[in-house]
C-alpha cells in the first residue's frame, strides 16, 4: 500500500499514460536481472539513505514527500515570478522516482540496522533506476531527469529547468534533514552524554527546538520525553 501522501502526490500528475507508468513501478519497484528478481526493504518503511540522511524508518516516504514539496515550490516561482515554463508532470514523476530503487540496495540486519545489500556493491540507485526507466520505455525527458539528480556529482549534470528543479529540491531536502539530525545528535552527545540512535526526524527537529526554545535544559527534557516514548512504543 502506497503511503496516502505519495499517492496524492501522484494522483498531480495530469498526463494519465504517464500517472499509471509511475504508479505501477512504485507499486511493485523491483529489478530483474539474469533471471533474478530483486524486491528489497518495502517503500514504507525504507529509509532514505544509511546515514547523510532520513537515515530512519519511513525516512525514503519522508524524503520523497518533502522534495515533491519544495520542487512544487519552486515550479511556482519559475512560473510566476520569472515567468518561465516547467513542465510539472515530469518535475513530480522525477521527484517520485529518482531514489525508487534506494530501498533494493538496503537490507535490515538481525540487529535491526539497515546496510547494503549485494546488488549495491555493483551498481548504485542511480544507475539501477535509469535503466529499469529505459526498460518500461519512460520519456528521454524523465530518465534525464532522474539520471542528473545527482548534479554535477552523477552521469549526467541537469540540462532543463526540471531536472535542475529536481536536483535542487533533492539537495536541499537532504541537507535540511541530514544537518537538523546531526545537530540534534550533536546536542544531545554534548548536553546529556548519551547517543540516540536511528534519531527520527521528528526527534531531531523536537530537540532542535527544545534546545532554541529552553536551552540545555530543554535537550535534556527532550531527550528523556524521547526515551520514554520509545519505551512506551515497545510494550
Ligand atoms: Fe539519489
Ligand atoms: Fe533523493
Amino acid at each position: 500500500m502506497l503511503d496516502p501522501k505519495i499517492r496524492s502526490l501522484v494522483e498531480k500528475i495530469r498526463d494519465r499514460k504517464l500517472r499509471k507508468k509511475v504508479a505501477d513501478l512504485l507499486n511493485k519497484p523491483s529489478f530483474l536481472i539474469n533471471g533474478k528478481e530483486y524486491l528489497g526493504v518495502s517503500l514504507e518503511v525504507s529509509p532514505a539513505g544509511l546515514s547523510h540522511h532520513h537515515s530512519y524508518l519511513g525516512g525514503f516516504t519522508e524524503h520523497v514527500v518533502s522534495a515533491g514539496t519544495i520542487a512544487l515550490a519552486m515550479c511556482d516561482c519559475v512560473e510566476e515570478v520569472y515567468g518561465g515554463v516547467v513542465n510539472r508532470d515530469l518535475v513530480v514523476a522525477g521527484i517520485l522516482l529518482h531514489d525508487v530503487f534506494k530501498p533494493l540496495t538496503y537490507k535490515v540486519d538481525e540487529d535491526g540496522y539497515y546496510s547494503s545489500t549485494r546488488l549495491a556493491d555493483y551498481l548504485d540507485h542511480s544507475s539501477l533506476i535509469v535503466s529499469e526507466l529505459v526498460r518500461r520505455d519512460f520519456p528521454l525527458e524523465l530518465v534525464h531527469i532522474v539520471a542528473a539528480h545527482h548534479g554535477g556529482y552523477g552521469a549526467v549534470r541537469p540540462r532543463t529547468v526540471e531536472a535542475l528543479i529536481c536536483h535542487l529540491a533533492d539537495l536541499v531536502d537532504s541537507r535540511l534533514n541530514g544537518d537538523v539530525l546531526n545537530a540534534a545528535s550533536y546536542l544531545v552527545r554534548r548536553i546529556v552524554g548519551e547517543e540516540l540512535p536511528a534519531l527520527s526526524s521528528k526527534e531531531a527537529f523536537e530537540i532542535v527546538h527544545c534546545k532554541a526554545a529552553e536551552g540545555e535544559d530543554g535537550v535534556r527534557k527532550a531527550y528523556r520525553r524521547i526515551v520514554e516514548e520509545r519505551k512506551a512504543r515497545k510494550t
